[in-house]
């Protein structure tokens, strides 16, 4: 999910409404995928109620903690430069305390506290809720660290703080942890088994959003289509559940329907899906509602089959096809995202091409594509040689980014004419004259900004655009605009 979060976002300062009573100052940012971001919202709740108000000055901060990503070596290095420059100003500032969350905390464990004497706290994903009893440790001097990974915490109690928000757009989380053991992932290490979260808190989060005035939701998790809740306990066990838990589970079709429904003038979006858990369902509830967005990130990773394999991807190419063929049927105007991995071990340049035929049958609206980078404990850093060239990494890889480059542009020029619905959410990064929202699709769409404001629904027509975003001019409120002036 690394991608997804706009790379401007990346590593900035998160901060909130300020609570008058509070003295202490929080500096917290985050890397990494969406779920990260949406954590380090519960990190502040949690942190508020101790007495922090956030701030964006990191020589100010009380206690400084970065919510770290392990995806890809990168990743982890860019970490490691940000724990450089708070070691540096806490040499100004001996008092400030210095944190690690997330999957780097959890894979690194104590060795950040022992080897690297870089932090003076450690928590895993699934501890923040010990954050209150680790900071007291850290208070009278010792290094506090939990990493313990659960079988039951989904944070689905707390309310979370909504951090550098637009007041338009939040994520709602509704699974934790990942079970499908992809060989090349870290994630199912760092981020532990699969639970998902009890439906009745995500509604009742997703009515408070709605009376606070946003109007979009992402359901998030690392693969949302096998949310399944049957009374709390990991998906692994099932099995175990008693016949009346699994009669009335409730699957992920059946939780986009309850959302939907819940309310209608919302819209709803949700990420990561896993083609081998996608089901017609599914597909089908997203068709029968218009307030569920009309978009699917559906990471593929290769094209070819036996690296799909070797990659433990539990599906075919040709599933794959027949998926994408059951999705353009039913919702005609989908849009579809991809994420790649180039030069996995033992990739062949036709398994290569393999990768660049299967983009060329889906036409991808965008995507988000990587060499493969080995990680320390997955299958496949202990079972393959990471035998491919960086140099042919680095080469397949450019050659999947034009092809996307070119797809994006066919998708982009095909809207050209039409006009679409866009939910307005912040200026324009290159414009503050022009709005900037997306369409049902996700595309980014920019316009002058005229009498309209940001949360409105309006109906853009659209002029000209670029391989990524769709320029035009607003023609009137949407259907969707509720009509209280
Ligand atoms: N299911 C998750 C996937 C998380 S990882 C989700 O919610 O998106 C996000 C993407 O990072 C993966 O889809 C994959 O394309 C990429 N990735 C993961 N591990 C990688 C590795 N070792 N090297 C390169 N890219 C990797
Ligand atoms: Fe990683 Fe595969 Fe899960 S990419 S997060 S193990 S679906």
């Amino acid at each position: 999910m690394e991608k997804i979060i706009d790379e401007s976002k990346q590593g900035e300062a998160l901060v909130l409404d300020q609570n008058q009573q509070n003295t202490k100052k929080l500096f917290i940012e985050s890397y990494g995928c969406q779920m990260n971001f949406s954590d380090s919202e519960i990190v502040a709740s949690i942190l508020a109620d101790q007495g922090y108000n956030t701030t964006n000055e990191l020589e100010d901060a009380d206690l400084v903690l970065v919510n770290t990503c392990s995806i890809r070596d990168k990743a982890e290095q860019t970490v490691r430069k940000r724990l450089e420059k708070y070691n540096a100003v806490k040499k100004i500032n001996p008092g400030m305390k210095i944190g690690v969350l997330g999957c780097m905390a959890e894979r690194l464990k104590a060795k950040f506290l022992e080897e690297e004497k870089m932090v003076d706290l450690v928590v895993g994903p699934d501890a923040y809720k010990d954050l209150p009893n680790l900071l007291d440790e850290v208070e009278e001097g010792r290094d506090a660290i939990n990493v313990i990974l659960s079988k039951e915490e989904t944070y689905g109690d707390i309310a979370p703080v909504r951090l550098n928000s637009n007041g338009v757009t939040a994520f709602v989380s509704i699974t934790r942890g990942c079970d499908n053991m992809c060989t090349f992932c870290v994630v199912p290490f760092t981020r532990g088994r699969e639970r998902s979260r009890d439906p009745q808190s995500i509604i009742e989060e997703v009515n408070d959003l709605a009376l606070k005035g946003f109007k979009e939701v992402t359901l998030l998790g690392q693969n949302v289509d096998s949310y399944l809740w049957y009374g709390g306990g990991l998906k692994k066990d099932f099995d175990k559940a008693t016949d009346i838990q699994k009669v009335t589970a409730v699957n992920f079709a059946n939780l986009l329907e309850l959302c939907a429904k819940a309310q209608p003038k919302m819209r709803f979006r949700f990420s990561t899906s896993n083609p081998q858990d996608m089901t017609l369902d599914v597909i089908e509830v997203m068709a029968k509602y218009d307030n569920i967005c009309k978009y699917i990130h559906l990471p593929v990773q290769s094209g070819s089959n036996s690296i799909l394999k070797a990659m433990n991807r539990q599906h075919t190419r040709e599933e794959y096809f027949e998926l994408i063929d059951n999705i353009k049927q039913i919702i005609p105007d989908i849009g579809l995202s991809q994420d790649m991995i180039s030069g996995f071990p033992g990739e062949t340049e036709a398994d290569h091409q393999d990768t660049l035929s299967l983009m060329e049958y889906v036409k991808y609206d965008f995507g988000f594509m990587f060499a493969y980078s080995e990680r320390p404990g997955t299958l496949a850093a202990r079972k393959l040689e990471d035998d491919i060239p960086l140099e042919t990494k680095k080469r397949r890889l450019q050659e999947i980014i034009n092809l996307q480059q070119k797809h994006s542009a066919y998708r982009t020029n095909a809207v050209v004419g039409k006009t679409v619905e866009i939910l307005i959410e912040k200026a324009s990064k290159k414009s503050d004259q022009h709005w900037s929202g997306r369409t049902t699709q996700n595309t980014v769409a920019v316009f002058p900004k005229e009498h309209y404001k940001v949360g409105d629904f309006v109906n853009v027509k659209i002029t000209d655009c670029t391989s990524t975003t769709l320029i035009g001019e607003a023609v009137g409120y949407s259907d969707n605009q509720p009509q209280t002036i």
